[in-house]
């Protein structure tokens, strides 16, 4: 989708369909207001009727617009007038993308970025706008045998007041660049196991790498992983018939040499459990068990399209976690990377023994921060539901710096404590650890037992169990967390450049 930032009046815009906003208790924004003059006071008389409240969220489509160049006007409740918070604000901007999109509009001119928003600027308001309506035309139909027919709105401008065109300019082209890193994170996440299996993730970083000179791709088989003493990570894969990937994509956008920031993702492109099999029910969703390696993918096509000034690199671990004849089995003793030796004690709990291995390979980069992004545990899902990921970090600047990012661009993590007092929940008779800690505060354990491969550099960890999908009637990828790593990288790249 195409989208431009335009100064001019509402009613004198051609389009088929003009969206403004309206507030709780009578108000009409000032696009509105100039608007019901146009329609000889359509919307006041609305409002009298009781047909229009002005509640957040509220959507009405007037198919007609006499008196006025737009075909349709969609009215859009903005809550009260007293600064809108932010979040409202992005389910504003959601619903109007929404209703273009059920309507099935090719095009639409949106009065929005005017709308007071707390805390908040125009960049912020016209990115959160562009990536709602960028969202709204995501499909994911190349599994269907016809894909839908129905029209998708290929033209949005933004129309503004004042002379803050260059501002939005930046906003849109931001959110642009976002946007193919989000699509290309839903795409390869709603992807199923057989379509997507280690080498297909492979392949998506070696055509990004065509796509960007800044992107080098490297792409470890199971030989080299041998030979570096990988016994941790190829220990999951020994179970199935699908071969590991260790791939590594490097971004250098900053010329200086900078330390990278080191993005590490949970790549399971299904986990049955192996021979600690999981129960039957949902296990489909098991194929979004690689949602974390499909946002480093997007963040790392997002980083590069946008060309910033920083440098990134991206380390997935690829495995199917499946329980054939060769398969680990509960008990079994591996070695990681690191010497450090492992009890398996539960083959379902392999996020973190691919994870191990993938972290101390991470240490080559020289990092200044490492994050590794994993739907690591059913017990976050539990905690904190699919509103907020999981942080657990070493370093707290750093956490606290991931926190902000999350909570500026909505897309929030809440942070759980990584003390030590819970390590000895993973003590081994057999081992130097057990991959599990019993059933007491399974996030915090999982972390734990990363911690003890993460001592040499700043380190953070995302636990996306419950916000990377959504599951039910919507079921699909939900892009998360892209839109809070990219906040955090573009907050440096701002820094540096
Ligand atoms: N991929 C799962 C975690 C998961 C479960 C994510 C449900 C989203 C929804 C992970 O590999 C796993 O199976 N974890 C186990 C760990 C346990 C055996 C300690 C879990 O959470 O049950
Ligand atoms: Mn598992
Ligand atoms: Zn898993």
């Amino acid at each position: 989708m195409e989208i431009s930032v335009k100064r001019g009046h509402p009613q004198e815009q051609k389009t088929a369909c003009l969206i403004v906003g309206v507030h709780a208790g009578k108000k009409l924004s000032s696009a509105a207001k100039a608007l019901d003059k146009a329609l000889g006071g359509t919307l006041t008389k609305l409002f009298k009727r009781g047909d229009l409240t002005g509640a957040t969220g509220e959507t009405l489509m007037l198919h007609e617009a006499p008196g006025t160049s737009a075909e349709r006007v969609l009215v859009i409740g903005c809550g009260k007038v007293e600064g809108i918070e932010a979040a409202e604000y992005q389910q504003i901007v959601g619903k109007a993308a929404r209703a273009i999109a059920d309507a099935g509009l090719r095009n639409a001119v949106a009065c929005l970025t005017e709308l007071e928003v707390k805390e908040r600027d125009t960049h912020w308001k016209t990115l959160q706008a562009a990536l709602a309506f960028h969202n709204s035309t995501y499909r994911f139909d190349q599994m269907k045998s016809k894909p839908s027919k129905k029209t998708r709105c290929a033209k949005l401008t933004l129309l503004v007041e004042s002379a803050r065109n260059t501002e939005a300019e930046r906003a849109i082209a931001i959110a642009d660049g976002m946007a193919e890193g989000l699509n290309l994170t839903k795409d390869l996440a709603n992807l199923p196991g057989n379509h997507c299996p280690p080498k297909q993730l492979a392949d998506a970083a070696k055509a990004l790498g065509k796509a960007h000179k800044s992107l080098k791709i490297t792409v470890l088989e199971r030989a080299e992983m041998e030979t570096l003493g990988m016994g941790s990570l190829l220990a999951v894969a020994q179970g199935s018939a699908e071969a590991p990937k260790l791939i590594t994509l490097e971004y250098t956008g900053d010329a200086t040499k900078s330390r990278p920031i080191v993005l590490v993702g949970k790549g399971v492109t299904f986990d049955s459990g192996g021979i600690s099999i999981k129960p039957g029910p949902g296990m489909d969703e098991m194929k979004f068990d690689m949602c974390g390696a499909a946002s480093v993918l997007g963040v790392m096509k997002a980083v590069a399209s946008l060309g910033l000034a920083v440098n990134v690199v991206g380390v997935i671990p690829a495995v199917e976690n499946m329980p054939d004849g060769k398969a680990i089995k509960p008990g079994d003793v591996v070695t990681s990377m690191s010497g450090q030796t492992i009890e398996i004690l539960n083959t379902d709990a392999e996020g973190r023994l691919i994870l191990c291995d993938a972290l101390t390979y991470a240490a080559r980069f020289e990092p200044d921060v490492v994050i590794d992004i994993a739907t690591l545990t059913g017990a976050c899902v539990i905690a904190l539901g699919s509103h907020a990921s999981g942080l657990l970090s070493n370093h707290d600047p750093l956490a606290e710096e991931l926190l902000r990012a999350g909570q500026h661009s909505g897309d929030r993590a809440w942070r759980l404590p990584l003390w030590d007092d819970y390590q000895k929940q993973l003590e081994s008779n057999f081992a130097d650890m057990a991959n599990v800690g019993g059933r007491e505060a399974g996030t915090i354990t999982a972390a734990c037992f990363l911690a003890r491969y993460t001592k040499a550099y700043r380190w953070a960890h995302l636990d996306i169990a419950g916000t990377a999908w959504h599951s039910g009637k919507a079921k699909g990828a939900s892009g998360r967390p892209v839109p809070m790593l990219m906040e955090f990288i573009l907050n440096r790249a701002r820094r540096a450049g």
